[in-house]
């Protein structure tokens, strides 16, 4: 049980929208009009098909999850955002959604999430669902209704154009998953858009029969109690009114993942358009008759753009995605942070894994070392306004799992040759030692077991030098932060270090391997590291261990 239970649902506070062209070294001012409990939380998000099987088919499930939530009130997070849980053929593994106010069968169903939605309140946890709204899935009654009645209301629920002059696809834009954006219906001789699979069709986000169908969607789900959405894609729901081409900046031939395909083009017309923003305040003001969040899936590289999608009267907060391609050095983790938390304030969502890539302590080099570095840089991520979200397995410090091609399962590996996909970071939870390492009953998981029992959370738990204590006590640290200055001023520090202040606090990075130490003036006590070392009192200079982060008090 977490030892600070959440505040009661409350009404969230009026305050105006918040710049969005703040200078970069300003930071923005915390006066986001927010869920009440938002503030200060941490979140937890589970890859639901690899968290835990209570039936004994291979998969993940809501029940499962229940099962489990003690576990993570032990851990000390706040909330639980949960992946797509609605009916889906799963060609994207519940990202392809058939109907979106029902549970899939092989997760449960509206009696097993009142449960878990039940259970996760009574332990004071919140409970995050992911909704899809860039897309359906091709097995949804309105894309089924938009092929087989091209002239009924569900047509223009998605998008549709004619053929090029040549016949081929309407303009350049490709798919997220290789390929273009474009599959041509013969039977109309239409193509419609998918910037992600053929069999997730783009939804018009211009027709207001779709709007107001997705904010009954939003109402179901708050009527049933959660406390708020992860929104998928956020930042492409509206595409350009014409569908002009994309300017291409490279030759995407030779190249064999389509994410790097995709960054051949400057994504001007189909991502990030202006007019999204309305979608987003329409539904702000349904989830704060709930006091509920709406957190989304911005992946936007640049912090202008992100603080454009994320302005304070829409989303509460926007994924900041960068992380995950930071390489290991002081200056680069500054440039990570230090324009983000400015612009954005405590409207950002600190992320540095997820179910869609490598883990972080596989990224930042492996073993212990990237272990130790994961849990350094969360540090700093704690450190900062804005709410920082771990990913299941990430406070065990996992590394990617081993999953030969012939067991791939991401449609990016399945359907591109040469691409490894994102079924590294999704194999099964390890819980403890036995079968499937405690996951699953079952002869078979739905992909192979990653990890080793000395990984596992029970194995963890019982060694008190194991990476989940660690993870714990920074969780428990996060606890006191609460309402500590919003203002960070980034400090001048050594070599090899990021520093920043906020209030009388400091955070202190050390990313050589060697220890270091940083006189940032005054007098100083360590209250929380991430490392070995002893917790210094009243100090003027601080010891910092290799690959660690410091937190300390000023206290002269
Ligand atoms: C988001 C999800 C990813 C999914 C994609 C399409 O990026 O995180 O897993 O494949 O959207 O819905």
């Amino acid at each position: 049980m977490s030892d600070a239970p959440m505040s009661a649902k409350t009404a969230a506070e009026t305050t105006a929208p918040a710049e969005t062209t703040m200078p970069a070294e300003t930071t923005a001012p915390a006066e986001t009009k927010k869920a009440s409990w938002l503030h200060n939380a941490v979140g937890y998000e589970v890859y639901i098909r690899s968290f835990a099987d209570s039936t004994g088919n291979g998969i993940g499930d809501l029940t499962g999850i229940t099962q489990r939530l003690e576990y993570l009130a032990w851990l000390g997070i706040d909330i639980v955002w949960i992946t797509p849980c609605y009916p889906s053929p799963m060609a994207d593994h519940g990202y392809d959604v058939a109907d979106y106010v029902d549970i899939e069968p092989i997760f449960g169903d509206l009696q097993a999430m009142q449960a878990l939605i039940d259970r996760a309140h009574e332990l004071g946890l919140r409970v995050v669902l992911d909704i899809v709204p860039n897309h359906s899935s091709n097995q949804h009654r309105w894309f089924r209704s938009a092929v087989e009645d091209p002239t009924g209301p569900h047509r223009d629920y998605y998008l549709w154009r004619d053929p090029a002059p040549d016949g081929g696809p309407p303009n350049n834009w490709v798919a997220h998953f290789g390929g273009p954006a474009w599959t041509l219906d013969e039977a109309s001789g239409q193509y419609y858009c998918h910037l992600f699979l053929p069999e997730q069709p783009d939804l018009n986000w211009r027709n207001p029969a779709l709007r107001a169908e997705f904010e009954q969607t939003l109402e179901f789900w708050f009527e049933r109690g959660i406390d708020g959405f992860r929104i998928d894609v956020a930042h492409a729901l509206i595409k350009d009114s014409e569908f002009r081409d994309n300017p291409q900046t490279a030759d995407p031939a030779g190249i064999t993942h389509p994410r790097d395909q995709f960054r051949c083009f400057e994504h001007r017309y189909d991502l990030e358009q202006p007019e999204s923003l309305e979608i987003f305040r329409e539904w702000r003001r349904i989830a704060e008759r709930y006091d509920s969040a709406l957190i989304g899936e911005t992946y936007v590289l640049e912090p202008a753009g992100l603080a454009n999608l994320v302005p304070g009267d829409g989303l509460h907060l926007g994924f900041w995605f960068a992380p995950m391609q930071m390489p290991w050095t002081a200056p680069d983790i500054t440039k990570t942070l230090r324009e983000t938390s400015a612009r954005l304030g405590d409207r950002v969502g600190w992320v540095q894994s997820s179910h869609d890539e490598s883990r972080p302590a596989t990224r930042f080099g492996g073993g212990d070392l990237g272990r130790n570095r994961s849990l350094a840089f969360a540090a700093m991520l704690f450190g900062l306004p804005g709410v920082p979200f771990i990913y299941q397995g990430e406070e065990l410090g996992l590394e990617d799992g081993v999953v030969p091609p012939e067991l791939r399962s991401d449609p990016i590996a399945t359907r591109n040759p040469g691409a490894v996909g994102r079924d590294v970071c999704r194999t099964p939870m390890p819980w403890g030692p036995g079968r499937n390492l405690g996951f699953s009953s079952a002869d078979q998981t739905w992909l192979p077991l990653g990890h080793g029992v000395e990984d596992s959370v029970e194995w963890q738990r019982q060694n008190p030098d194991a990476h989940v204590h660690k993870m714990r006590s920074l969780l428990r640290f996060r606890r006191e932060l609460r309402d500590l200055d919003p203002e960070v001023t980034w400090l001048e520090a050594p070599e090899g270090v990021v520093a920043f202040q906020r209030g009388d606090h400091l955070f202190a990075l050390n990313t050589h391997d060697e220890a270091t130490d940083f006189a940032p003036g005054g007098m100083w006590s360590v209250v929380h590291r991430t490392g070995t070392g002893s917790a210094a009192r009243s100090v003027p200079s601080i010891h910092i261990e290799g690959t660690e982060t410091v937190a300390a008090r000023r206290v002269g």
